[in-house]
């Protein structure tokens, strides 16, 4: 697979995918059909965004093979108990009408009801099953991941979370790096924010001839992130795959590094008291 990174399982995940939220009904039929006529494998979904059978509508519409595919779920946290994340698993895979997935993660984990390490054991043996191939978590932080990791002995292949140049991360990221996990980037344009519109990444787009979110989305491939930028437009699904045909320099990517912070008015959800069931 090109423009890949190989996972702690020996799995290989594409360097980019689709994004899917908040698309839903046949917007996300077509969204996912046409992001895979434009080159995308790896397809992100969730059961709480309510798209998965849309999501599998548009794999089989695309006439793309199974295989040449990385499909992407996520547990909720009213899910969280290892029977519990069984079924849902299971469900997934019916909603979708597919008979694996190539990766589930724990959606949040929803510490304070304290079940993330039985939920964890579910996707584990779901994995052993045969039902996944590779299982991981979102919206964990380091402390988070060692007690999932103590608890059960087993590494998360992925941490997905929220990640742009405004909270680009870097502690969580130099854990992952630690421990062997990718990382991947929810909202990697910064939620339709003005990022996009910032002066200084401008200047690093139009020095390469590129737009300005090729460039945050590269930066993001250059700190080994793989960015799932979420696009219903076939022409910005696109443009947000070609990041491949140029590359930002030590001095680029410190000017997108040094945006860290610089956005004091919003924050990002904090994992600890965040709760979505
Ligand atoms: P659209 O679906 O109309 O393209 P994120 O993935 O960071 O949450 O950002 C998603 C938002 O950014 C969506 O509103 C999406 O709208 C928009 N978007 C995606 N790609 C681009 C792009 N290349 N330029 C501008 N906006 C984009």
């Amino acid at each position: 697979m090109s423009n890949s990174f190989q996972l702690n399982d020996g799995n290989a995940i594409p360097a980019i995918g689709l994004g899917t939220w908040p698309l839903k009904g046949q917007s996300c039929v077509r969204a996912v059909e046409s992001g895979i006529a434009t080159g995308y494998t790896l397809i992100d979904s969730a059961m709480n965004y309510d798209n998965e059978a849309a999501v599998g509508e548009g794999i089989r519409r695309s006439k793309v093979e199974r295989e040449e595919l990385f499909v992407a779920s996520k547990l909720p946290g009213r899910w969280h108990q290892k029977e519990l994340a069984l079924s849902a698993i299971e469900e997934s895979l019916l909603r979708m009408r597919l008979d694996y997935l190539d990766l589930y993660l724990i959606h949040w984990p929803n510490p304070k009801r304290g079940e993330f390490a039985s939920a964890w054991e579910g996707l584990v043996e779901a994995r052993e099953r045969g039902l996944v191939r590779s299982v991981g978590v979102c919206n964990f932080t380091p402390d988070l991941l060692d007690t999932v990791i103590q608890e059960t002995g087993v590494v998360p292949a992925v941490n997905q979370i929220e990640v742009f140049p405004y909270w680009s991360k870097p502690e969580i990221r130099e854990y992952h790096q630690q421990h062997g996990i990718l990382t991947e980037g929810w909202s990697p344009l910064g939620r339709g924010g003005d990022l996009l519109e910032h002066a200084e990444v401008a200047a690093v787009a139009g020095h390469h001839g590129v737009t300005s979110a090729q460039v945050i989305l590269r930066w993001a491939h250059q700190h080994s992130v793989v960015p799932l930028p979420k696009s219903a437009n076939p022409e910005r699904q696109r443009s947000n795959l070609d990041i491949f045909s140029f590359s930002l320099s030590d001095r680029e990517m410190s000017v997108l590094d040094q945006l860290e912070g610089s956005r004091a008015d919003i924050a990002p959800s904090d994992p600890h008291n965040y709760e979505q069931l």
